[in-house]
């Protein structure tokens, strides 16, 4: 095996851009639906993963929403938790930073309180089992209006011990972030951790939306950011954490090969990416596949790989001291490391 895919596979890591209805795989899909009396338009796992062959984002967006739908009780939202937590282990994450839609659940009738709960009682048990730390993110789905992420955002009132941010995901391109100038506005006022999805399909004006308007502290994805020379210079200035996800960008088609990755372009630009999974059940590997993916079709370095592991904590929500001893524990695997 190439070593920089060992080096980045044991590494310590942190993972800040995974959607945890995306790390739903068919096999607990159906055994979940089953037991909801839920019927999937699917007979099998193999023809649900057989249906995973997307032109853009909207086209994985309808079949990603079809799948959640069978998650109703607060057992589920742990089980998809925790299934997600194991493997993230597994990659040798110690820090996770989790994206959930819950809109996408509420609209359907499921409790708020049952979602929240079922997701943070498997965080919890991460961290007493294996010592993982995580911060869950509250995403506003931006297709829908200012006045539902409002709701979402009251709904999360009574359970901001276990929220910790904002997000923005879902249809990007006519949806920019400043629909949702007022209410990050708000959940900045609330003490909360804000980022946005920004630069995926939509274009370097909806990056700048995200720093100027919405303030956010990351930048999901940040791709079409490269086409403008200002925006990177103000980017690389900030040492602004972009939390790409490679195999998601392939299977997206927001690049056509892995060898024209950005990733690369990214370092040499003085940007700060991390490297995460998104929705790694329906792109197609988790954190370390993503790694192994991009040493297999960039020359990148070993000092590449450092830093982007590095980024992973530079650019998460753990405290400054709880930071500064994960990057201590990174530099000691480094120098350990063959
Ligand atoms: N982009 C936008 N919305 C999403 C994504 C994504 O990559 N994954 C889940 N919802
Ligand atoms: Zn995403």
């Amino acid at each position: 095996m190439n070593p920089l895919i060992s080096l980045a596979a044991n590494a310590p890591k942190a993972e800040l851009h995974l959607h945890v209805e995306g790390s739903f795989e068919p096999e607990l899909m159906f055994e979940i639906a089953q037991r909801n009396g839920v019927k999937l338009p699917f007979a099998t796992a193999e023809e649900i993963r057989a249906a995973y062959d997307f032109a853009n984002l909207q086209e994985f967006l309808d079949i990603y929403y079809q799948g959640m739908s069978v998650l109703l009780h607060e057992r589920d939202f742990y089980d998809l938790t925790m299934a997600y937590l194991r493997r993230a282990h597994e990659d040798n994450v110690i820090h996770a930073e989790i994206f959930f839609d819950p809109q996408g659940h509420t609209e359907r009738g499921v409790d708020f309180a049952d979602v929240v709960g079922g997701i943070s009682r498997a965080l919890d048990e991460a961290r007493d089992q294996w010592g993982m730390s995580s911060r869950l993110i509250l995403c506003f789905l931006r297709h829908l209006s200012e006045e539902d992420a409002f709701a979402a955002l009251e709904q999360a009132v009574p359970h901001l011990d276990a929220i910790a941010g904002v997000g923005l995901d879902s249809s990007e391109v006519g949806h920019p972030p400043s629909k949702f100038a007022r209410v990050f506005a708000k959940a900045r006022d609330m003490g909360l951790h804000v980022v946005a999805h920004a630069g995926e399909e939509g274009p370097p004006d909806y990056v700048w939306e995200a720093l100027d308007v919405l303030k956010v502290q990351r930048i999901d994805h940040g791709n079409r950011a490269l086409e403008d020379a200002e925006l990177v210079a103000r980017l690389a200035r900030d040492k602004t954490c972009l939390t790409v996800c490679p195999l998601s960008n392939l299977k997206l088609c927001v690049i056509d090969d892995m060898k024209h990755h950005p990733i690369k372009t990214m370092l040499e630009a003085g940007l700060a990416p991390c490297v995460n999974s998104d929705d790694p059940s329906y792109f197609g590997g988790y954190v370390n596949d993503n790694f192994a993916a991009l040493i297999e079709a960039l020359p990148l370095s070993r000092d590449d790989v450092a830093q982007l592991l590095r980024n992973s904590f530079a650019g998460s929500f753990l405290a400054p001291d709880e930071k500064a001893a994960a990057l201590a524990r990174l530099e000691d695997y480094l120098d350990g490391a063959p």
